[in-house]
């Protein structure tokens, strides 16, 4: 991490612009500028439906992204032939997918909406209750739900928000349907002050930007800050341009207690650690509705 103390040795010349958070979540993935959405994932995604089916005998093909963002990996999911509704509430999101929806040439329905609102009918733009053979929640997006616009919040409304969220992910899926879910690691909050994570460079026309991010905890009150960097360095001269920060704030999830959330649903957590190629950031659970769920 030597080198990102060197670019702060150089602040003085250069300051740091606060931006929104949605301009950094378009860039992070890898592929890009070139392509919005991983390929790496979205093989790796496509490899577990295939198990997913071998292991339960239950097709997957209508998939609903929640917390769709920009776009990554669903725009590459609808490429690869899949039925995908995409749901997310962030209007400068909004634009990312459609931009690039259209860049792709796929058509994707759109649904601009809180998960608190899931199965809400809204303008005929509808989520069909047990209809999803799986839902996707990539990024780590749940754990901002009740918090993706805030730098505070008082702790059990989120925590009811949380809940609420996961019944009606619940209600969206089929008997038999998955829960697809990837969360902060564990090494994250396991004891280190400040945990430093490097994602990487990605080249942008004639500059370099270096992102990465530290992660720190507040454990009494349930919260995980981000500050995350986009450092811009000119790609010929290599000269530092500018420095971006965005601050994510959102409710602590530890593994144990996003496993009590699903199990409180309905769901049954079928494999908790899932590897899949292409998603380096996050720890993968995958829980499951059941046939005849008990729930609904
Ligand atoms: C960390 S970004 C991940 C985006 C994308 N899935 C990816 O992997 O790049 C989280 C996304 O969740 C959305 N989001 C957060 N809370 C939400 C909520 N309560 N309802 C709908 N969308 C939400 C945000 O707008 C944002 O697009």
């Amino acid at each position: 991490m030597e080198i990102i103390n060197k670019y702060f040795h150089e602040l003085d010349s250069i300051s740091v612009l606060k931006e929104p958070v949605a301009s950094f979540w378009e860039c992070v993935h890898e592929g890009w500028p070139e392509k919005c959405y991983s390929e790496k994932l979205v093989a790796g995604l496509i490899e577990l439906f295939k198990q997913c089916q071998t292991q339960f005998g239950n097709p997957i093909h209508k998939i609903l992204d929640l917390g769709a963002g920009a776009g990554n990996p669903s725009i590459g999911l609808a490429k690869a032939g899949y039925e995908i509704v995409a749901v997310d509430k962030d209007p400068d999101m909004a634009t990312y997918f459609n931009t690039n929806a259209n860049i792709e040439s796929v058509k994707i329905p759109f649904v601009f909406r809180d998960w608190t609102a899931l199965l809400i009918p809204n303008h005929g733009n509808e989520i069909t209750p047990s209809s999803f053979d799986i839902v996707i929640c990539r990024g780590n997006s749940f754990i901002y739900a009740g918090t993706w616009e805030t730098l505070d919040f008082i702790k059990p409304a989120v925590r009811a928000t949380l809940a609420l969220c996961m019944k009606n992910i619940y209600a969206a899926l089929r008997p038999g349907g998955f829960f697809y879910i990837d969360i902060s690691r564990r090494i994250e909050y396991s004891g280190i002050p400040v945990h430093c994570e490097n994602i990487g460079f990605r080249q942008l026309h004639d500059e370099v930007i270096h992102i990465y991010w530290f992660v720190r905890y507040e454990p009494e009150k349930c919260k995980r800050i981000v500050d995350a960097f986009r450092v811009f360095h000119d790609r010929y001269t290599h000269k530092l341009k500018k420095i971006s920060s965005h601050t994510f704030v959102s409710y602590h999830l530890p593994h144990n207690e996003l496993i009590s959330l699903c199990i409180e649903a309905g769901f049954e957590c079928i494999n908790e650690y899932v590897r899949v190629a292409g998603e380096d950031h996050y720890d993968i659970f995958l829980f499951r509705k059941p046939n005849s769920p008990n729930k609904e």
